[in-house]
């Protein structure tokens, strides 16, 4: 186990009702705050007249900025920020899916930062100080409710990256929310999480056992509860574990000493900048290709994947066979959430593979991953698998 320092600021204010809460945790850090939201689904389901209420009764002044598209755009941040310094706001407030908090996060950032926000996310300049942010989630999926990432796209070059910014102050986690979600949004966040835990399991470092074990379990939670979210999303009792499957996935507590690979997620992140697929979808097609290319890297790892969390029966005689059961068995769940499970599925030309892996790698100047590092050829490799398939 590696060394290591944990710290993760932000408040969680957990259940039923705490949408209402929101106006009292926000007055703490002054009166003029900026609504945030996406395309509108916070005002049909009347979460918006909830909010807006809540934030009046704390005698907060309320300036709004709606219109967050999924896979968030870099011009819409810009326009945040510049209406935050105009009015002066003192707390932004995001209500919605991953889209909207990374977009609040990166206006967050960027009130507060002389340079060009886009900065921290092509060249990786860390923000240690930004405006005081909160959530409100409404589709458990990324684990932006919880940690420090925002991933923004340039709406002229396509390009979607990551960068890190202070975590929210809080984030108000209410299942009932999700009542609302169409079933195939409930479908990507389930891949979602389910590949930030994937991310951090298949890692070359020793002595984790502390963590495999938890990993395992929110990965079994979120594989036996998914696919009855998915069919009624309006089941509290089970949607409220896997909301909170999906903030422990990536708040950064099960990576702890241990080191994690993400190549899957920077391949996918050129796939919906530039096709503008959701970000589940796109991962529900290169996960299980990505393991059938590394699988033989550590096979003993797959193989305690398959009988451990897919419930693959063990072969002695034969690991490998275990371990591409294992990988079936993804698939399997995948197909359970009518996920897409190939490049054509999502409308990704299969012509613009070498040029996919090449943008992947930054034109042959990084690797990709950790567990095995990937070049221009693994990658174009990967999504070649990702063509074949049903
Ligand atoms: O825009 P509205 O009208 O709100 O509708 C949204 C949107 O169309 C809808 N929706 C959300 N909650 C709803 C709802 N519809 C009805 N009822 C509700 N309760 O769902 C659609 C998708 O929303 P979006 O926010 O785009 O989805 P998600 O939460 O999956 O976020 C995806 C984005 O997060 C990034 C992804 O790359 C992608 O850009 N990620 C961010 C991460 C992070 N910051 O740590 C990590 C992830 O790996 C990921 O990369
Ligand atoms: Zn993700």
């Amino acid at each position: 186990m590696e060394n290591f320092t944990f710290y993760n600021p932000t408040k969680i204010i957990f259940g039923r009702n705490t949408q209402h809460e929101v106006g009292q945790e926000i007055i703490k850090y002054g009166k003029k705050v900026l609504l945030h939201y996406g395309g509108g689904s916070i005002k049909k389901s009347g979460l918006y007249d909830e909010v807006m209420t809540s934030l009046k009764n704390s005698n907060l002044e309320v300036y709004e900025l709606g219109g967050v598209v999924p896979n968030p755009l870099l011009s819409l941040v810009n326009e945040g920020i510049n209406l935050c310094l105009e009015k002066q706001i003192d707390f932004i407030l995001a209500v919605g899916g991953g889209s909207v908090i990374d977009s609040a996060k990166a206006i967050a950032g960027g009130v507060k930062y002389e340079g060009d926000i886009w900065d921290c996310y092509s060249k990786g300049v860390t923000l240690s100080d930004a405006l005081p942010y909160g959530t409100i989630l409404t589709l458990p999926a990324t684990g932006t409710e919880m940690n420090f990432r925002s991933v923004i796209t340039k709406d002229d070059t396509l390009e979607k990256r990551g960068a890190s910014f202070p975590n929210p102050t809080f984030s108000i986690l209410n299942a009932e929310l999700c009542a609302t979600l169409p079933n195939y949004q409930v479908a990507n966040g389930i891949v979602d999480m389910l590949a930030h835990l994937f991310e951090r399991y298949f890692t070359n470092t020793k002595n984790v056992d502390i963590t495999d074990r938890q990993i395992e379990a929110v990965m079994k939670s979120i594989i036996e509860l998914g696919v009855d979210v998915y069919q009624d999303p309006s089941d509290y009792d089970k949607y409220a574990q896997i909301m909170w499957a999906g903030t422990i996935a990536h708040n950064y507590s099960l990576c702890v000493g241990r080191e994690t690979d993400w190549a899957t997620h920077q391949i996918e992140h050129e796939l919906s900048g530039m096709y503008n697929v959701a970000h589940g979808a796109g991962l529900a097609v290169l996960f299980p290709n990505w393991m059938k290319y590394v699988y033989h890297h550590d096979l003993d790892r797959f193989v305690q994947f398959a009988t451990r969390v897919m419930n693959v029966e063990p072969d002695f005689f034969n690991p490998e066979k275990t371990a591409l059961k294992g990988i079936e068995a993804v698939i399997t769940f995948y197909k359970k959430l009518n996920m897409p499970l190939t490049l054509k599925a999502l409308g990704i030309d299969e012509k613009r593979i070498d040029e996919l892996a090449l943008l992947s790698t930054r034109n042959n100047t990084i690797k990709q991953g950790n567990f095995v590092k990937l070049d221009t050829e693994d990658i174009k490799q990967i999504l070649l698998l990702s063509c074949a398939g049903d």
